[in-house]
């Protein structure tokens, strides 16, 4: 692995993003090599930690994920720093400027700048502002990392926007869909690109439908707050969902570049077939989990932070459509729903009758797992595709997630290497929020009639006769 080198500024350092994804997967890279001398990580917050303090959070997190020696862990902690911070004191980012400066010397960090938003996201843009206005910049590459969620709707998702590029250019801005940080969905382009069949089937003519499957086992935990302001439409619709709709379905690059790929992905969503207010009536269903069939589940609404009469969705299904040659007529289905049987995250691509033009049999549905936990990743018919008796499809071996590296990890690699392919842009983001907006607003009108689904079921039965008034079918069906 290649030595990067850079200070990283993160606010929120003493908060639970931080420790459950950050700290981890920097470990990580520390051990492969990709950090190891010429970096230190700058944590803030409000709480007055000391150094040594932050450090023994930062062990005391690494161990309930690896069995390294504590010697290692603490000498990976020696480049951990702390400064109490409040956001809007103009003195404190003089403070962390001149923290910044001086570890680079120490560290000999290449005057690299890494600034990560695990804050909440009211936050975003006054930070941002500060880092600009307080001179916090040096002279080697400054880059801004922003977590989720990226506005609630598009009105505040331009505000938010606004306010950080008045600070950050486009191209040093890196917006986190950790679904993009997945092997899987890093893998599809490669897919597409060495199965010339499975491309060449890729459109309306050869494709029935394709069903997206985000599911959860569990219920909110303890994000009930989030949660409310949020709902699984906000929370994986808008953002994930559509991400990966993008890796299947955006036409090839020609090249691999950020740009590229990304006009490619803008044009999809700049293309999703707008639903009129009644239409989404026809083409979305929402749910909300109550408690499961033994009574043992709390439902939603009696979850913490959680008000007793909450509209919130916790269960989505939709068909979304798109106005292109392409993939006219074509229905994207989706679903998302905390509390259902299993966690399982999936692409069905339902091939229709035409692909034995291809040399393929008919009707084959060609399945790719996103998440380890399914083990085999990528089926044809539900099986293996190797078992499955069909060639049209070859995936490397050792891409099947013997090595999977965490989201996190290969994000981080592409932040400290200017890759800018797998993070998510303002323009992609402006059509999906109009989008998501119509659906919301047209919610928003009417009470829904909650709970509907029984916590470890596969939400309401109106997800099932989506499918069923087109003559399709969910592929996963537990
Ligand atoms: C997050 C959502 O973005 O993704 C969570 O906020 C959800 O509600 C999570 O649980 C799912 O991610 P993964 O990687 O576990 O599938």
């Amino acid at each position: 692995a290649k030595e990067k080198s850079a200070i990283f500024i993160i606010f929120g350092g003493s908060g639970d993003l931080a420790h459950r994804k950050l700290y981890p997967s920097l470990f990580r890279l520390y051990k492969s090599g990709f950090l190891k001398d010429h970096f230190a990580v700058i944590g803030t917050a409000r709480r007055p930690w000391s150094d040594d303090y932050f450090r023994e959070t930062v062990v005391t997190s690494l161990k309930d994920y690896f069995d390294d020696s504590e010697e290692v862990m603490t000498e990976f902690a020696k480049h951990f720093f702390y400064q109490s911070h409040d956001v809007n004191d103009s003195e404190h980012y003089i403070a962390l400027k001149n923290l910044a400066s001086k570890l680079d010397d120490q560290f000999e960090a290449g005057h690299n700048r890494v600034y990560y938003m695990a804050i909440a996201p009211r936050f975003f843009g006054t930070v941002a502002e500060h880092i600009n206005s307080e001179g916090l910049k040096a002279s080697g590459y400054n880059r801004l990392v922003i977590e989720k969620p990226f506005g609630r709707d598009l009105d505040s998702a331009c505000e938010l926007n606004g306010n950080i590029s008045k600070a950050f250019p486009e191209n040093d801005i890196y917006r986190i869909d950790h679904y993009l940080g997945k092997e899987m969905i890093q893998d599809i382009p490669n897919i597409r690109k060495n199965n010339p069949k499975l491309e060449q089937a890729l459109n309306n003519k050869y494709v029935s439908n394709i069903q997206i499957t985000l599911a959860e086992s569990l219920g909110v935990e303890d994000r009930g707050g989030y949660y409310e302001t949020a709902g699984v439409l906000r929370d994986m619709v808008q953002n994930h969902i559509m991400q990966i709709i993008g890796a299947v379905a955006s036409d090839e690059p020609e090249s691999e570049d950020a740009d590229v790929i990304h006009k490619n992905k803008t044009e999809l969503f700049s293309s999703l077939k707008e639903l009129s207010p009644e239409e989404v009536d026809q083409a979305f269903v929402r749910g909300q989990y109550d408690t499961d069939n033994l009574g043992d589940l709390k439902a939603y609404r009696q979850e913490d932070n959680v008000a007793e009469d909450s509209n919130i969705e916790t269960f989505v299904a939709g068909k979304i459509e798109f106005d292109t040659d392409r993939w006219r007529n074509v229905p994207f289905y989706v679903r998302s729903g905390k509390r259902m049987p299993k966690k399982s995250s999936r692409i069905d691509i339902v091939l229709n009758d035409q692909v034995k033009e291809l040399g393929i049999r008919p009707n084959s549905v060609v399945t790719l797992l996103i998440e380890r936990e399914n083990g085999h990743s990528i089926l044809i018919n539900g099986v293996n595709y190797k078992e499955a008796g069909q060639d049209f499809i070859k995936f490397p071996e050792e891409a099947e997630f013997d090595k999977a590296r965490e989201a996190y990890e290969s994000l981080i690699i592409d932040i400290l290497s200017g890759n800018r392919v797998h993070f998510t842009l303002w323009d992609e983001l402006r059509s999906t929020w109009k989008y998501i907006d119509t659906i919301r607003q047209r919610w928003d009108s009417q009470t829904p009639e909650f709970p509907n689904y029984l916590s470890g079921s596969m939400g309401p039965d109106a997800s099932e006769m989506l499918l069923e008034r087109d003559g399709n079918s969910w592929v996963w069906d537990d």
